[in-house]
């Protein structure tokens, strides 16, 4: 059994293809197929999602409010070139608190908050009443769908909604970011947004795949939900390894581990003996996904095809086998 890692799609390389040294315009071709999925609203199409939020970061007011874990740190990078200010909310494992942040928001001078729709892409934020906070205390709410391209229930919330189409992501372009800006509260800056353009292969790219969004971050939530159960189960008696956010639907799941170097080791041990195309495992503390000791199966990162309950299944055996072996 060979799980199969998230590559470009045969049919959209074709595309890609004929887009070399076509006289089309993909760029307005794809701004109109993400606006078909998103709504209405200003869409730049640039030449990755870290430069969308270079972009954003330069024309946002500070104070800049985000997560303490389970964000993204590119946008914190970027925030720190323009020397604007960020604090840190506290979170339960990557997830807001809202009365956490209603309480945040009274006492503080925060004008923005960046958050990503998925906590560590292994559960969803509470964007409704993140929102409704943003609304009454005048905050700007940037909202990161990488996650969530393809889950319209989160389109609605985000003043500017971001996301990548790099690689491996819901969208597999392996290049290019999108800005869409719904409320127009900010002035992002002509030159920024020029210079960082995506060039009309990606664009190509992006139209065409950008349709399959909903069935693949489906099947990808479906899949992982699965992993999820069983491994929950599986480790129900095991103190030292347990399920973050068991209940709670992404595109990852994460198990806690007794050590930093557990988690290395564990890592290390399921890579040799999973048979992949590419690698799914990744390991915390980290500040993208989760500060404790963890090992993180990245479903996300697999191809639609290679989503089954069979695979799922060789997941957990694999996984149990190793947890067990290092019990000895
Ligand atoms: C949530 C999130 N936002 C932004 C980015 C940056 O994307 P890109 O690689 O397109 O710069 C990533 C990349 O993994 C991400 O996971």
């Amino acid at each position: 059994m060979v799980l199969e890692f998230k590559r470009i799609d045969r049919d959209t390389l074709s595309v890609m293809r004929d887009a070399v040294g076509s006289d089309v315009d993909y760029y307005s071709l794809c701004v109109d197929s993400v606006e078909d999925v998103l709504g209405s609203g200003d869409t730049y199409i640039l030449n990755s999602a870290n430069s969308c939020l270079l972009a954003v970061a330069e024309a946002v007011d500070d104070c800049v409010l985000v997560c303490d874990q389970g964000g993204w740190n590119g946008f914190i990078k970027s925030c720190e070139v323009f020397g604007k200010k960020v604090e840190y909310l506290p979170t339960d494992d990557g997830l807001i608190n809202i009365e956490r942040l209603r309480v945040y928001l009274e006492d503080s001078d925060v004008k923005s908050l960046y958050v990503t729709s998925l906590a560590g892409y292994t559960a969803k934020q509470p964007l409704d009443g993140i929102k409704k906070l943003c609304d009454v205390h005048d905050v700007l709410l940037i909202l990161d769908i990488s996650g969530s391209v393809g889950d319209e229930s989160v389109y609605e919330y985000g003043d500017i909604l971001i996301f990548s189409t790099g690689s491996p992501k819901i969208v597999n372009i392996e290049n290019g970011g999108i800005i869409h800006d719904r409320t127009d509260r900010i002035q992002l800056n002509r030159h920024m947004l020029k210079s960082l353009k995506a060039d009309n292969i990606t664009c190509a790219g992006i139209s065409h795949e950008i349709g399959k969004a909903r069935e693949i971050y489906e099947k990808t939530v479906k899949a992982n939900k699965y992993l999820k159960d069983r491994l929950m189960k599986e480790l129900e008696e095991n103190c030292d390894y347990t399920v973050i956010h068991p209940e709670d639907e992404g595109l990852n799941t994460m198990i806690t581990t007794p050590s930093k170097g557990m988690a290395k080791k564990l890592a290390y041990n399921i890579r040799q003996n999973l048979e992949t195309t590419g690698n799914i495992i990744t390991t915390g503390p980290q500040y993208n996904r989760i500060k404790k000791a963890s090992i993180i199966i990245e479903t996300k990162n697999l191809h639609i095809d290679s989503l089954t309950r069979e695979n799922m299944d060789y997941i957990v055996e694999i996984l149990c086998s190793e947890i067990n072996k290092m019990k000895k």
